[in-house]
């Protein structure tokens, strides 16, 4: 099989670095991202939007861009519209899926208007709450509960609700990151996530994996720092399962309207087996640690491979050719 024409591609910027909470994780991605282009033959360069002004990448020729930024203006469409104004193709989700995706609010309410199974759920806006309002919402959805940021990732501001009067306290953390706080039902089970690549009907869903944290706590620290957790890909599920989940979140990505690639997480529940979606990420981590090219390999894609696919996809919601 040929593989894309890589000079066709380009001068290509591997967008990294960027000022969100995510920072750090997404120099690691970048670095990664830009090594394995440049070693397929990529003229591919660093580029960090946090350094330099993004009208840069006009002036100084580049013609597509790897998005290898997380979090907030990068991965929630702000970086991506931007791209349109400059007409420069890039990797991923365009404007509205990324903005609809990083907020996870957003992302339940596409998802439960279409059926998608995703935990019960209720939104807390920062100074718009009280004593009473915060015991109805543990009243609803039980103990223990998770109280989250609607917008931030790597389980920044996340917290696991044991008693009702931990409740202010994590509120008012994930408050100070966010103007909404989700507080969602807990679920006791399993953990996975599943990789999709494509778009539209093309969309097709990478092997499953599934991570084993110590005592079940799959934080921060766990996930980019430490190598405690497994991460189990063949996955092991019961026969069926990993296919009833890949089919849910293609479904799920096709919902938001994503392109390119994403990642969702999965929490199934122990005692009836049900899975239920938490979260899709746009722009997912690419380090040596990170969860796609760890899936795509299982797959047969290798990472450089995995990089190439996608550079070749970037694009436009607005291709020039059809702007007026
Ligand atoms: N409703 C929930 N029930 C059980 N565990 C959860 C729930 N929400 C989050 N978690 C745990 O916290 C982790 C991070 O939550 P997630 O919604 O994926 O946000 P992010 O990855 O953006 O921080 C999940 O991978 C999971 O381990
Ligand atoms: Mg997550």
């Amino acid at each position: 099989m040929n593989g894309p024409d890589v000079k066709a591609m380009g001068k290509v910027a591997v967008l990294m670095g960027g000022k969100s909470a995510e920072r750090e994780v997404s120099l690691m991605s970048g670095a990664g991202v830009l090594k394995a282009l440049q070693s397929k033959g990529v003229d591919a360069h660093a580029f960090d939007p946090s350094e330099r002004d993004l009208v840069e990448l006009k002036r100084k020729g580049f013609q597509r861009c790897f998005i290898a930024l997380h979090g907030r203006f990068g991965e929630d469409g702000t970086v991506q519209g931007a791209l349109e104004l400059l007409g420069i193709p890039y990797t991923g989700s365009g404007v509205l899926a990324s903005a609809m995706s990083i907020d996870k609010v957003m992302t339940k309410r596409a998802w439960i208007t279409e059926g998608i199974p995703t935990p019960r759920y209720a939104v807390l806006r920062k100074d718009g709450y009280d004593a009473a309002r915060l015991a109805k919402v543990v009243e609803e959805l039980g103990l223990p509960l998770i109280v989250k940021p609607a917008r931030e990732g790597s389980s920044i501001g996340l917290c696991k609700v044991r008693a009702a009067s931990e409740m202010e306290a994590a509120v008012a953390a994930a408050a100070a990151l966010d103007r909404d706080v989700l507080c969602e039902q807990f679920v006791a089970g399993e953990e996975v996530t599943c990789p999709v690549l494509g778009t539209g009907d093309s969309a097709r869903a990478l092997p499953v994996i599934r991570i084993v944290a110590p005592e079940g706590n799959y934080d921060y620290q766990n996930k980019y720092f430490t190598d405690d957790t497994k991460y189990l890909v063949p996955c092991g599920l019961p026969e069926g399962e990993e296919a009833a989940i890949q089919e849910l979140v293609v479904n799920a990505y096709r919902v938001l309207g994503c392109r390119g690639w994403g990642r969702v997480d999965v929490m199934i529940d122990a005692a009836t087996r049900k899975p239920y979606l938490l979260e899709i990420n746009t722009s997912p981590g690419m380090t040596g640690h990170s969860l796609v090219p760890m899936s795509a390999r299982a797959a047969g894609i290798s990472y450089e491979d995995l990089c190439l696919q996608l550079l070749a996809e970037a694009a436009l919601d607005q291709p020039e050719d059809a702007q007026a």
